[in-house]
């Protein structure tokens, strides 16, 4: 390897650690979100993602403050056979049995001359108990939060229920067929893309035809409507939600979808006809001049000439729009509400009020950004070129 060239790659590699320093901070948490949302809810209850690898604890401890009278087996003292599950199940906390260690046992302490061990160390002794009794033989790693998120899970006074094992079963829908009744992510999936879809596909179509009549048909008045957009675009949501909702009772346009995809489609136009004229506008004059004079038409010229050449500006307005549109919440909870739930509502309502079920949101929140990230990464070639876009020629 020449001089030159290993001077060149040094000279990059404060780019480059830049870089994978700013990668680590996004892909490290999806990683843990992604390892979380596999690991079984008791697990995640009591550790972190990153202890999935290690090995489960408790059987050092426990060598070292029982094996001397019960064997390092657990079978020593045959009536206090630590592999019956009868004698275990007593003690299913690390409270109770500390409890029990800290009585005498036939006025002698139960540990001898051992220390009592610290919280911790019993807690992991419970836990080696369980699983060598076999109470407990849990997976590391496990589909039903992803199982439960789809399935519409309910949550009973913090019981959380297991659609994979069927506990607690009574008040759960664990039906494969009904991957799309209302309470689960299933359905909400599908309305969310029923709604996402046309409203990234309509304002891109519209804004393309506007953005062409701004920059390339002269007509009158065209500076004033062009300004007049613009500043539409700080009208804020927030302000039109009542009166919008008040004409849709109206119309009986509430928790349709024609109702939201007009809503966002109005929203999404100003910027949208925006960001095309600026880009249509930058394009060569004498391109679309010599097309003229060959006699194309506006409609050809559109077609042929503009619409082609603006596909990084298309792709990259459509991954803004879609990705607004999928992660909104506030505009679908006031025109679909309940009725007809999108992901995000569905996720929010997943939670109970007093924290039970968090963990699916592992599962549900990997289920709702598994498509903005296939869009992205399909259209990010594009997403760079497009960036640009506004900012080539006012
Ligand atoms: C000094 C010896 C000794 C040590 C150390 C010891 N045990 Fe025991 N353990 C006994 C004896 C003896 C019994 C039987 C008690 C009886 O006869 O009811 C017993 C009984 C038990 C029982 C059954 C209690 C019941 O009545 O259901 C459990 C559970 C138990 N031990 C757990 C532990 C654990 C966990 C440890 C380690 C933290 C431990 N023991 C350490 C001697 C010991």
């Amino acid at each position: 390897m020449s001089v030159e060239r290993i001077k060149k790659i040094l000279g990059h590699l404060p780019t480059h650690i830049v870089l994978i320093g700013l990668c680590a901070i996004w892909l490290i948490p999806a990683f843990g979100l992604l390892i979380t949302s596999l690991r079984p809810f008791q697990n995640i209850n009591t550790s972190g993602w990153w202890t999935v690898l290690a090995a489960p604890r408790g059987s050092e401890e426990y060598s070292q403050t029982c094996a001397s009278c019960h064997g390092s087996d657990g079978k020593a003292i045959a009536w206090a056979d630590h592999t019956d599950p009868e004698v275990v199940q007593q003690y299913p906390r690390s409270i109770k049995l500390l409890a029990m260690l800290k009585q005498d046992h036939k006025g002698q302490p139960h540990l001898g001359d051992i220390p009592m061990p610290e919280p911790q160390q019993a807690a992991d002794i419970a836990d080696y108990l369980k699983r060598i009794s076999g109470i407990e033989v849990r997976p590391r790693f496990t589909l039903n939060n992803y199982v439960d998120a789809l399935m519409g899970y309910r949550g009973r006074n913090n019981y959380v229920t297991d659609c994979a094992t069927g506990e607690q079963a009574l008040d759960l829908n664990c039906d494969t067929s009904d991957l799309l009744n209302p309470r689960g992510m299933g359905r909400a999936f599908l309305n969310s893309l029923l709604v996402a879809i046309p409203c990234t596909i309509l304002p891109i179509i519209l804004a393309s035809f506007a953005g062409y009549a701004f920059s390339w048909i002269h007509f009158r008045s065209r500076v004033w409507l062009f300004a007049l957009l613009v500043g539409l675009q700080i009208v804020p949501l927030q302000m039109t939600l009542i009166p919008i909702s008040r004409l849709y009772a109206q119309l009986g346009l509430n928790g349709t979808f024609l109702g939201i995809w007009l809503f966002h489609t109005g929203f999404g136009l100003p910027y949208a006809i925006y960001l095309m004229r600026n880009f249509l506008g930058s394009l060569p004059r004498d391109l679309f001049e010599s097309a003229y004079l060959d006699g194309a038409s506006h409609w050809t010229a559109f077609w042929r000439l503009a619409l082609p050449l603006s596909v990084p500006a298309l792709a990259s307005l459509g991954i803004f729009q879609f990705l607004w549109i999928w992660n909104d919440l506030l505009v679908a909870l006031v025109f679909l509400g309940g009725q007809k739930p999108v992901l995000t509502y569905q996720i929010s309502n997943m939670v109970s009020s007093l924290g039970a079920g968090w963990h699916l949101l592992t599962a549900a929140a990997f289920i709702s950004m598994a498509l903005p990230m296939i869009v992205f990464f399909s259209l990010q070639r594009y997403f760079v070129r497009g960036m640009l876009a506004g900012a080539v020629k006012g």
